[in-house]
């Protein structure tokens, strides 16, 4: 084998830089092929007339598109379009998993985009945060997500999706949350979901038709955000009280949950708190009124009974109780 000396070496380089044309460009030749097969399938947009075949795709004039620049391969890997304006209905585009460094996936507001999501997604092996929002994507949510090893977050909220939660997505390493609010998701959310990795904290399921008891291994998470409001859920919720971590909001309207609200735990980072029209009971705990960062409170239509803590929130949000008093409410009988 031939190995050139430094000196020739050097020469190489800089004759080879010295001819380097003027117009050449980082974009990886797969990528751009991809982005453009991405393109027409979706119709060419006029949105994405940026998306030009003589130029370069990494020089930050397509947009949505973002390449590695601190590495000298220059793939692609964020792609992040919302708004488009498609002239038909279209499904996700199939080269999109051709696209294979991408890290960051945003759809957001295609009313066009329909049909399912691709099983080929899985092919994304290095995608980190997924997020297809506000469109009319349908179907179910697919279980082969889970072989995405490298996912952190992923957001699918407010489109039409149906079926079951993915039991499996809890055994994603570093999934850190899932947002599925705004579907037509049904069943109960999974036992295994108790098993979601120490990172996770986001479990974001309102405004679907989700429904049963919430499994007791959820008590296991350090959950920040529970957003179960606007679902056929019942029974205990308590396992989301805890006052040794950080919790910032518990979103449980509109469900039927029944449970002693006077034995839980409160964290002290607590800033939102919506349990109206549940058939929740108990004295309101004291501690509440420690909560420096509670700016959301509603605890109306359930089955409360006892004083109110001192707080300053209106009384809509404690009416229809059983036997809740005190101010704002009238004051208790004693
Ligand atoms: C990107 O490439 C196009 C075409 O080569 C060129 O006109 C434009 O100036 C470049 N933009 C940047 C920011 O380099
Ligand atoms: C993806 O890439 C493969 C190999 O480069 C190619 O054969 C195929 O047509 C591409 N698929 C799509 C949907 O672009
Ligand atoms: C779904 O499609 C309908 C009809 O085109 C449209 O009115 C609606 O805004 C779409 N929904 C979303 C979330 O884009
Ligand atoms: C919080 O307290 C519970 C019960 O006392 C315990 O099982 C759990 O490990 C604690 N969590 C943290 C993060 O300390
Ligand atoms: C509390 O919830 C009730 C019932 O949904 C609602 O009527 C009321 O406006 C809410 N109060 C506030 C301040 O949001």
């Amino acid at each position: 084998m031939y190995f050139p000396s430094c000196t020739l070496l050097l020469f190489l380089i800089l004759t080879t830089q010295h001819f380097i044309p003027s117009h050449s460009e980082n974009c990886n030749p797969d990528d751009k092929k991809a982005l453009l097969q991405i393109k027409q399938q979706f119709g060419n947009p006029t949105k994405l007339s940026s998306w030009d075949p003589t130029t370069d795709c990494c020089n930050s004039t397509w947009l949505g598109v973002d390449c590695d620049n601190f590495t000298p391969t220059y793939r692609v890997i964020d792609l992040d379009l919302s708004d488009l304006d498609l002239p038909k209905p279209v499904s996700i585009p199939p080269s999109i998993t051709n696209l294979s460094s991408l890290s960051l996936l945003f759809l957001t507001r295609i009313p066009n985009l329909v049909g399912p999501i691709p099983q080929s997604i899985s092919k994304l092996n290095n995608l980190r945060y997924l997020s297809i929002t506000q469109t009319n994507i349908s179907g179910e949510i697919p279980e082969i997500l889970s072989q995405i090893k490298t996912l952190v977050t992923i957001t699918l909220s407010n489109n039409k999706l149906t079926g079951p939660l993915p039991a499996t997505l809890s055994t994603i390493p570093s999934l850190a949350g899932i947002a599925f609010e705004g579907n037509q998701l049904t069943g109960t959310i999974p036992e295994s979901y108790g098993s979601f990795p120490k990172l996770f904290t986001g479990l974001l399921l309102s405004r679907n038709r989700l429904s049963g008891k919430i499994p007791a291994s959820l008590g296991k998470l350090n959950l920040a955000d529970v957003w179960l409001s606007q679902n056929a859920f019942e029974g205990d919720a308590s396992m989301f009280f805890k006052s040794n971590i950080s919790t910032l909001t518990i979103l449980l309207a509109k469900n039927s949950f029944s449970f002693d609200i006077g034995k839980v735990g409160l964290s002290k980072d607590l800033n939102a708190l919506d349990l109206r029209n549940n058939k929740i009971y108990g004295v309101l705990p004291e501690g509440l009124s420690n909560l420096r960062f509670l700016h959301k409170l509603n605890v109306s239509y359930n089955n409360l009974c006892g004083q109110i803590p001192q707080l300053r929130f209106d009384e809509t949000c404690y009416a229809h109780n059983k036997c809740l008093c005190g101010s704002p409410l009238p004051a208790c009988k004693i």
